[in-house]
Parts: C-alpha cells; sequence; structure tokens
C-alpha cells in the first residue's frame, strides 16, 4: 500500500484530473440524495479483503456517490448556510492533505501555525480585538461555540472557586444557532434564551433583574449572535458588551454565518461592539469563502483558553514552551491545519478580494428582496438582512413548500428548501456565493 508503482501513478493523474475538472465546472451539476437501497444498488459492498483497486474504487465515487451529494458551490443552492471556496483554497487544501501536517503544536508545525494565525489575525483585525488576541481554527461553528463556552466557565470557576461545582447558567437569543443549546448540554449548564428575535441590551437588562441570586450567581456567559442563521439578525452587541462589562460577564460572539459581512463596509456598522466580545466566532467556510471545514475561534485574552484548554501528559511535555501551541486553544489535540486554504487564498488575491466578493453577495441578496416585495405572489416576512431573504408565497400551503422544493431539486434546477417564521412556513434564501447572479434568483421567482 505505501509503495509508490504504477498504479499509484495511474491513480495520482486520475485524482488530479478528477479534482481539476470538478473545479472548473461553472457550474457544477446539482446533484441530489438518493435512497440508501439506491446505493446498496449501484454501489454493493465497497470494502472487501482483496480491494477493488484505485481506478475502480475512484470510479465509484465519481459515479455512483458524489452524484448522490449536492453540490453546495452551485450557484443556485441557497438553503441553509451554503460555501463556494474559491478556487485557490480548495486547491490549496489539496496540498494541505498532501503535506501531512499534524498543526497541533509550534514544534510539529509552526510554518503552518505561523500562516493560520496570520488569517486569524485579518479576521481579529476585522473585528477590532487587540494585538494580544488570538486562537485557533476548528472543524466548524458547533465546535467553535462550545470551546469558547468552555473557556468561560473555566474562568467564571477560577475567579469563583465556590462554584467548582455549580451548574452553570447561559443567556442567549430566542434565534440563537442549535449549537449554543447543545454546548450548554454538553457542558451541564442551563440556557436561558430570552428577548425576541434580536437580543438587545434591554432584554438582557430585564433578564438580570428577573434572576433569582443563585441564578445570577450560576450566570457565567451571555451569548450574542452576529447573523442569526434563519434571518441573518445581528444582536446589539454595542449594548450588551457594556453590561457584560460592567457585570464582570463572558461575551460570547457566534458569527458563524454572519462575521464575514466584518469585511463589508456596507454593513460593517451592524457589528459594532463585537470588539468587546471575550471571544468571537466565525466559519469562513460560510461567507468567506473556504471549503469545509473551517470556523476561526478567536479569544481577547487567550491565555484564559490556554488554561481551560491545553491537555497534559507525559509525553506532551515536550510540547509546552512552544510558541503557540494551536491545540492549546480549543477541545482537541490532533488538527488538520485547516485554516491554510484560507491563509492561501488570502496570500493569493489579497484581502480586497474578499471585500469584494462579500459585498457582491449581499448586494445580489439586496435586490432578491426587492424582486420579491414586487413579485404579484410573494411577500417578505421580515426586512432583508446581511445577505438572507425570508419570504411567504402567498396562498400556499406547508404541503406546497416541499413540493415545489422537491421538485426544484429533482429537477436539478436549485436548492432551496422551506424554514419557519414565527410558527408559519416560509422560503428562505440564503446567498454567500459570489457566482450567484441576480438572473439566477429571477428564474427561480420565476417558479412562484
Ligand atoms: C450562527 C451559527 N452558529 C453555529 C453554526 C454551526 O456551525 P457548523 O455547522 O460549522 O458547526 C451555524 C451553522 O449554520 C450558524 O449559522
Amino acid at each position: 500500500m505505501h509503495d509508490i508503482d504504477n498504479d499509484t501513478n495511474i491513480l495520482t493523474e486520475a485524482i488530479l484530473r478528477y479534482s481539476r475538472d470538478r473545479l472548473r465546472m461553472d457550474p457544477p451539476s446539482l446533484d441530489a440524495p438518493c435512497p440508501p437501497e439506491e446505493l446498496e444498488a449501484k454501489a454493493g459492498q465497497t470494502i472487501t479483503a482483496d480491494g477493488l483497486g484505485g481506478e475502480q474504487a475512484l470510479r465509484l465515487f465519481t459515479d455512483i456517490l458524489a452524484p448522490a451529494c449536492i453540490s453546495i458551490d452551485h450557484p443556485k443552492f441557497l438553503a441553509f448556510v451554503p460555501a463556494a471556496p474559491t478556487e485557490a483554497a480548495t486547491l490549496f487544501d489539496l496540498v494541505v492533505g498532501a503535506s501531512s501536517i499534524c498543526a497541533s503544536s509550534w514544534l510539529e508545525s509552526a510554518g503552518a501555525i505561523y500562516a493560520e494565525n496570520q488569517a486569524l489575525r485579518w479576521i481579529a483585525d476585522l473585528a477590532g480585538f487587540p494585538s494580544e488576541a488570538g486562537g485557533v481554527f476548528v472543524s466548524g461553528g458547533t465546535a467553535g461555540n462550545l470551546s469558547a463556552l468552555v473557556a468561560a466557565r473555566h474562568r467564571w470557576r477560577k475567579e469563583s472557586p465556590e462554584h467548582r461545582r455549580t451548574r452553570g447558567l447561559v443567556i442567549s437569543s430566542k434565534g440563537a444557532h442549535a449549537s449554543i443549546k447543545q454546548a450548554t448540554h454538553v457542558l451541564d449548564a442551563d440556557l436561558l434564551e430570552v428577548g425576541g428575535h434580536r437580543l438587545t441590551g434591554e432584554d438582557i437588562e430585564v433578564a438580570l433583574s428577573e434572576l433569582a441570586t443563585d441564578d445570577r450567581a450560576r450566570l457565567f456567559a451571555i451569548a450574542c449572535t452576529a447573523g442569526t442563521t434563519n434571518l441573518g439578525i445581528v444582536d446589539d452587541m454595542q449594548a450588551i458588551g457594556s453590561i457584560c462589562q460592567r457585570e464582570h460577564l463572558w461575551m460570547h460572539v457566534d458569527g458563524a454565518y454572519g462575521g464575514g459581512g466584518l469585511a463589508a463596509p456596507s454593513v460593517r456598522e451592524e457589528f459594532n461592539g463585537v470588539e468587546l466580545a471575550d471571544s468571537f466566532i466565525v466559519d469562513p467556510h460560510k461567507w468567506l469563502f473556504a471549503p469545509f471545514d473551517c470556523c476561526a475561534l478567536i479569544y481577547r485574552d487567550p491565555s484564559i483558553a490556554r488554561e481551560a484548554h491545553r491537555q497534559h501528559g507525559e509525553y506532551l511535555e515536550v510540547f509546552y514552551d512552544g510558541i503557540w501551541n494551536a491545540s492549546d486553544y480549543a477541545h482537541h489535540l490532533s488538527r488538520r491545519a485547516r485554516g491554510l486554504p484560507l491563509w492561501f487564498s488570502l496570500a493569493t488575491h489579497g484581502t480586497s478580494a474578499y471585500t469584494t466578493a462579500v459585498e457582491q453577495t449581499i448586494t445580489v441578496a439586496r435586490a432578491a428582496g426587492s424582486l420579491i416585495e414586487a413579485h404579484p405572489h410573494l411577500e417578505l416576512v421580515t426586512a432583508q438582512q446581511l445577505s438572507i431573504c425570508v419570504f411567504r408565497r402567498v396562498g400556499w400551503s406547508v404541503q406546497d413548500y416541499h413540493d415545489w422544493s422537491d421538485k426544484m431539486l429533482e429537477a436539478g434546477d436549485a436548492f432551496v428548501t422551506p424554514t419557519k417564521f414565527e410558527g408559519e412556513t416560509v422560503l428562505r434564501f440564503c446567498v454567500v456565493n459570489p457566482r450567484t447572479t441576480i438572473d439566477h434568483i429571477k428564474e427561480i421567482l420565476a417558479t412562484l
């Protein structure tokens, strides 16, 4: 398996050819999932004692498995939060895979961590964080939110040792992502969801005034959202940040989706107050054009995160006097240098190209908002926010929404899924792909 022979050479060419061709598809075919029986019938048992050989295994992927995966970079994939990695970033992902880097410690991977830290610094500067801020790239927003709240709980218990066994409490908005609730579940803490769609300072003041003394003592963090997944709403971080400072509460900002908007001057003001956060996440695999999986997790004071997350062991002692051990800043040890594709693309194109690309998606989302308002059968259900539009098709039942969505996917035309707004089934566009054009939006709207 580890020898390089003629088969290996043929396979190398085939894989590089496939990767190049897939990257150049504009647009890629949308593709769609299929039932397990269909995959079973087509692919059968793929792992055997003697192996299929690389060429056949690759054919299984290209002809059967890949077409059963939706292409998230298709310009009419507007469901959930899509992704649109730059070609430079995806190509460099191949390089990262080929380079066998374990990006845990400075000892093992100084060069990779140096470059990742420059990409993190760009994001920290966009957010207005101090020069000592720093962190690490983790797999996604879910991992980032959890690791940040672990650090928050560590500070609380360190400063109040009497709470070593107390169950903690976190406050968030009702629009916060499910991963915040999941993080509190993993931490065995409670979550108090307050306010409306946008968390305001007043919501926090009211919540604090209504907390029983014991509960106030258990409260260790406020989790704000900078761009809710469903509606694109940015919480009032300025007001919440001041309260967190006054009350000595950890302010965490989940910008997994919306954080990319920091690069866009036209919406930057909405993020004012993010600079007050103790921890902040943004997923470059969402709106900053990196391939999966990539979440930037940044702490105002990384020393607290280091205390919370560093793993100790005899064989790890050689790590500890390292300059910056990426493994110290989240719940992980071995790690892929997953920030490098973003770094390479930033180094290649420069940060202005990112500003242009994020603004382009916002322009298309705004145009989509206007087209929806002008459409005889459609109504926006909230104002268009960041790069999201949420709207109803007047007269449609819940089933109509699902049928339409399924039909569009089956036809290989577009992927737009229903969501809910205050209990009502509606539709939602999330535009993060600079290849999504106003004409693509018009084509979708024409089917409604
Ligand atoms: C605001 C927000 N937070 C967290 C997440 C979870 O991110 P991930 O899927 O990368 O774990 C998402 C995903 O869409 C999100 O939009």
